[in-house]
This record gives structure tokens, sequence and C-alpha cells, in this order.
């Protein structure tokens, strides 16, 4: 296989990038990510989403603070996105522009996940944005800097970026009674370390996984007041699109063949914790 059109590698290798070399892209380069931008795979509920590259520079030594938290320097473009409100759109957009971030990587490009409401901002007016569209986030993309910046760490230490809930908390066998270690999962065991290694908002994680014989059920676990924050966006609706798109990605890789479907086992689940998709295997 080649390593630089893995999805599973791209998904290793992918992290937030907060500091960047301030640097105007190649022609050739901001062709490829506009390529990229039009070839985007529709997600598993199909809604509509649009992307576009737009140049804004941010001085090297400029600390902007853009996202929810977390401040971005020397960026000079930006991906945005927008899509209308909805569980459905929300998830949709995740699993998109994910899929974007891991083509960006591929191309040696730097990211970060930037969520929150940009509806009044000079971004909304470069993407023409219309009253019943919204865009749950961005991303810089470029060159990012070698070392990563104090700020940056901070901001990692913070998130506890590195860290990633374990299996036993995130995965389950059949019910929500029996915690999942990646040796009882069998063939699936890779496509679900590329759930775990997902980025989300604040690196909550909420995303849930329980295998049954015939799907994998796709449950998101709400922190408790995190959608206070944003009302307008549901950050963890767009984690969930995320984590799915990890899935499905590097389950085709693995020729693991499977689809979307709406299956909810019916089973008993943790409060605060709600049914969004399952994939069935083929
Ligand atoms: C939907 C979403 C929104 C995010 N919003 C921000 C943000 O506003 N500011 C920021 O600095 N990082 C943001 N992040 C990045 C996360 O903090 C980061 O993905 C997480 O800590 C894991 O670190 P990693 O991406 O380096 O693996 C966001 C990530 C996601 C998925």
């Amino acid at each position: 296989m080649n390593t630089k059109f893995s999805y599973i590698d791209l998904i290793r290798r992918r992290s937030s990038r907060r500091s960047y070399k301030p640097e105007v892209l190649s022609d050739k380069i901001q062709e490829q990510i506009n390529q990229i931008i039009v070839t985007i795979p529709a997600g598993p509920f199909g809604t509509d989403s649009s992307f576009r590259l737009i140049r804004k520079s941010i001085a090297a030594d400029q600390k902007i603070k853009l996202g929810t938290y977390g401040f971005i320097s020397g960026a000079q473009y930006f991906i945005v996105g927008k899509t209308v409100s909805g569980t459905e759109a929300f998830i949709d957009f995740g699993y998109r522009m994910e899929w974007i971030i891991l083509k960006l990587t591929g191309l040696e490009l730097g990211t970060c996940w930037l969520g929150g409401t940009f509806t009044r901002s000079e971004f909304a007016r470069l993407v023409n944005l219309q009253e019943n569209e919204v865009i749950p986030a961005i991303t810089p993309v470029g060159h990012a800097t070698e070392k990563r910046s104090i700020r940056d760490r901070l901001i990692r230490l913070g998130a506890g970026s590195k860290n990633r809930k374990p299996w036993l908390e995130i995965f389950f066998n059949g019910d929500f009674n029996h915690p999942s270690d990646n040796k009882q999962i069998g063939d699936y065991s890779t496509v679900l370390e590329m759930v775990r290694l997902a980025p989300s908002a604040s690196n909550k994680q909420p995303w849930r996984v329980v295998q049954s014989d015939n799907a994998c059920h796709f449950y998101l676990q709400r922190t408790a007041g995190y959608s206070r924050m944003f009302p307008a966006i549901d950050l963890q609706q767009v984690d969930i699109g995320i984590a799915m798109g990890h899935f499905e990605l590097s389950a085709r890789e693995l020729q693991l063949s499977g689809h979307w479907q709406i299956a909810d086992p019916g089973i008993v689940h943790p409060e605060g914790t709600e049914y969004i998709l399952s994939w069935v295997f083929e």
C-alpha cells in the first residue's frame, strides 16, 4: 500500500497546529487544495455543505483567538465551510471537513479545527453566508512552524490533546455493561483505534461505539454544559461526524465492507447518551 495515501497513516500523523510560517502558498498547492475541496465525498446523511479556501493574513507575531479557545499565529489561508443548522448537517459537516483535513495532512500542510460561531465574522462575508446558513468551524491551512510555540504547547496541555480515553471507556461489546478492549473486537480493532485518535472539541471525545454481531452502533455521550457555550453550533455533533469519517475511511482501507444505516439496537444506554447511526456489516 502506498503509505502517502493510507488514511490510517494520515490519521496517525495529523495533529492540531496553531503556529504557521507566514508564507504564500504556491499556485500548485493552492490548486491542489481547491481540487480537494471539490471532490469531498458525501457524508453519511447526504446533506449539503460547501468549503472554500480563502486568504486572510495573520502576522507571525499576532496571536488571534478565532475559535472557542486557543490562538493562531502566522496563518495566511483558511478553509471555511458552511452548511445549514441541524443534527444531520452538523454530523456530515464534521465527516466532510475531516476528510479535507486528512487530505491536507497528506500534502504536509498543517491544520487546526476551530469551532464556534463565525456568523457575524469577516469569514461569513467572504463565503457569502446566507441567512439560513452557519459556519460551524474553520481551519487555518499552511506550513506549520517546525517547533510548536509555547502558547500552542500550553493549549495542548490544557486540552490534554495528546491523551485519548482508554478503550474500556468508549467501546463496548453488545451493550453498555460490557466494555471492550481491542483484543475482543477482532477485525475492527484498527478501525476503532482510528475513532479513538480522532480530534474533538476541547478533546472531549464524546463518541461511544457498541459492537454487536452485525453492526457498530455510534452514540453521542454529551459533556454536561458544553452545548450551552455555542447554542447555535452543536460542536459535539460535529465531533461525531469526524469519528464516523475516521471509522469509514479505515474500514474501507482494510476492506471491511459495510454501510451507514439507522439500526438502533434499542439497548439501555447511560443518561446523556443518544443513539446516532450504525455501520452495518455487509
Ligand atoms: C469541532 C472542533 C472544534 C475545535 N475548536 C478548537 C478551537 O476553537 N480552538 C483550538 O485551539 N482548538 C480547537 N479544536 C482542536 C482540539 O483542541 C484538538 O483536536 C484536540 O485537543 C486533540 O488534539 P489534536 O488535534 O492535536 O489531536 C477543535 C477540534 C474540533 C474537532
